[in-house]
């Protein structure tokens, strides 16, 4: 089967097309899926680049892609979940995979894909809705703060094009951040307030946020936390050191409300059921930026880091 490999890090001329083994027949309870498409993420473009060498020790040359779309071919014989035929949406382990024309994915990563999409929209759902999700609602709490006022940094990307969309189905008044020619697209989405992060500092607008979602995670809490409400909450995709240290400290120990948090992206299939749920029912939009067939995957990753609207995606079948 083709897969996109890169052997050494670098820029996205990395990446190659190669014909490699397909996997083994699947055992226990991991699906063969036939892989439509795979959505580039943030994670891809740091690990091809080398930020993780870690990630990537002794599973050279990596194969790209935690996000896959596509069809169930096979069945291990404790797969209770799903059968050969159904369109699938998963999100992979660390060790990547997904731009492969087959993938072996274990049940409990995997939901079946929103009806009303295309493989490649619903290829671009899972890491990056998943985190919204489970960052807004999992650590900062929204459901029980009603019409609170959230703020989303990064909020024309892949995670934060959700973070919006979540949190107005939650009723909050958005703010979003994004860089002035895509703040158009926040406003799309559906923000009430719209900030240029080139133009202005957040703790210069005077203004405070029940939660503050730091998509790109950028932000440290102490330049975050003036802007806080009180028992407001920075939640963030990266840990700092010193802001993770804060987190840990129980409520009861410390002077102070505001806290932050990072989420831990969990691939929770119910999860990933409740986003094609709200996909098919037309209250969250799939906003894909541009896709790619599978031999153009270095453009993909190009294109994405230039900058984009939602996410980039690589057709990989057809
Ligand atoms: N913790 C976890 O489990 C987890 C899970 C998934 C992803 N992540 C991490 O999450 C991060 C974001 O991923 P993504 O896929 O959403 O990335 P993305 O699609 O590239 O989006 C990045 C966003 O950040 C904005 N941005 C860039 N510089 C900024 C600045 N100085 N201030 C405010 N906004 C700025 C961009 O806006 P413009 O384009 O308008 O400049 C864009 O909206 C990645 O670093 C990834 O590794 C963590």
């Amino acid at each position: 089967m083709r897969a996109v490999r890169f052997r050494t890090f670098g820029d996205p001329s990395v990446l190659h097309v190669e014909d490699v083994a397909p996997p083994r027949a699947p055992t226990g309870d991991q699906v063969l899926v036939r892989v439509d498409a795979s959505s580039v993420n943030g994670t891809d473009l740091g690990l091809r680049r080398g930020d993780l060498k870690i990630a990537t020790l002794g599973r050279m040359p990596f194969v790209p892609g935690f996000d896959v779309a596509g069809e169930v071919l096979r069945c291990g014989p404790a797969v209770t979940a799903f059968t050969p035929g159904d369109q699938v949406m998963a999100l992979l382990d660390h060790g990547g995979g997904g731009q492969a024309e087959q993938v072996l994915i274990r049940q409990h990563r995997a939901a079946l894909a929103p009806a009303s999409s295309s493989a490649v929209e619903a290829a671009a759902l899972p890491l990056a809705g998943l985190t919204a999700l489970q960052a807004l609602h999992g650590k900062a709490g929204l459901h029980a703060r009603r019409g609170a006022r959230v703020l989303v940094n990064g909020a024309s990307g892949g995670i934060g094009s959700y973070g919006v969309q979540l949190a107005k189905l939650a009723g909050a008044h958005v703010t979003a951040v994004a860089s002035a020619g895509r703040l158009a697209f926040a406003a799309e989405l559906g923000a009430d307030a719209l900030v240029d992060y080139r133009e202005h500092e957040i703790a210069d607008l005077g203004e405070r946020w029940d939660i503050v979602f730091d998509a790109p995670g950028l932000l440290s809490f102490a330049a975050v936390r003036p802007v806080l409400d009180d028992g407001g909450v920075l939640v963030s995709t990266r840990p700092i050191a010193s802001d993770a240290l804060r987190g840990l400290v129980p409520p009861p120990l410390r002077h102070d409300s505001r806290r932050f948090t990072a989420v831990m992206t969990r691939p929770r299939s119910q999860d990933l059921a409740h986003l094609a749920a709200l996909v098919d029912s037309g209250r969250l939009r799939v906003a894909v930026d541009r896709s790619f067939p599978l031999a153009r995957a270095s453009e993909a990753h190009r294109h994405a880091e230039g900058g984009v609207r939602g996410k980039v995606v690589i057709a990989v079948s057809g």
